[in-house]
């Protein structure tokens, strides 16, 4: 089997407070997302990557990869999962998909994914209805005051205990089709969604946490391209 990524990358980039949204700040000599891609496509088994693009991106159409013949882009929208569920429609439309086909949904911003970590999440196909890379969480959690009732500054209102929290990375991976209903529903149910797991627990579908590696970083904050770019020599050593 081989299969396709939905990559969205139409966000801004708002924690970054760069002047460029930041799939498109450099690492070593190339861009985020083309180390994505490249981290990607560079798998055996992933055929082709479907870029999700915000409707005022001028730089994709710049850079090498928006040449390759694996990579295809249609336009996303304001919430992460609007862009998701565009990527997932076009994979639908471009492909000739079967029922039984899987899709992977990867952030554009997780340029350190690694071979090791695709392979094991690939492996649960065969036994799970989907799945998730995750990481346990390792630091102690703490609930804070509610915001609105403490004006001056947070305090803590409880420990949360985290034997069994973990933390959602990407790439998920799930059966296209299900994965697109499962989203029109949790939509239609006004459920907030920030991965596509949350979309599938709420029709009910046991998801597979993988235990992936905290290198997979999501760049979120400025401090992360540097540690961003010490994984990706590690990940091509
Ligand atoms: N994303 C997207 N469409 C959106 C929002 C986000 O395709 N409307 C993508 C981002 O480009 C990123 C991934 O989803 O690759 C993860 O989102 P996040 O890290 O939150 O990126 P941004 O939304 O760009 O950053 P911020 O929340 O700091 O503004
Ligand atoms: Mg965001």
């Amino acid at each position: 089997n081989s299969y396709t990524v939905v990559l969205p990358a139409a966000g801004i980039g708002s924690r970054m407070q760069a002047s460029i949204p930041k799939q498109y700040l450099q690492i070593a000599g190339k861009t985020v997302i083309e180390h994505t891609i490249a981290a990607l496509l560079s798998h055996s088994r992933i055929k082709s990557v479907v870029v999700v693009l915000h409707p005022d991106d001028t730089q994709f159409s710049t850079l090498k990869c928006a040449d390759s013949p694996q990579v295809f882009t249609c336009v996303g929208g304001d919430e992460r999962v609007d862009s998701v569920l565009s990527g997932l429609r076009a994979c639908l439309a471009t492909n000739a998909q079967s029922d039984n086909d899987w899709v992977l949904v990867h952030d554009a911003a997780r340029p350190c994914v690694s071979h090791d970590e695709i392979d094991d999440l690939l492996a649960i196909q065969a036994h799970s209805v989907g799945g998730i890379l995750a990481t346990p969480v390792s630091d102690t959690l703490k609930l804070s005051s509610d915001l609105s009732d403490d004006i001056e500054a947070p305090h803590v209102q409880r420990t949360v205990d985290r034997t069994r929290l973990w933390q959602a990375q990407t790439p998920q991976f799930f059966p296209l089709k299900e994965l697109l209903h499962a989203i029109e529903q949790a939509q239609q149910d006004k459920i907030k969604m920030t991965d596509e797991a949350s979309a599938m627990e709420h029709i009910g579908t046991k998801v597979k946490l993988v235990e992936g590696r905290s290198s997979n970083i999501k760049i979120t904050r400025p401090s992360d391209l540097s540690l961003a770019e010490f994984y990706l020599n590690l990940n091509n050593k």
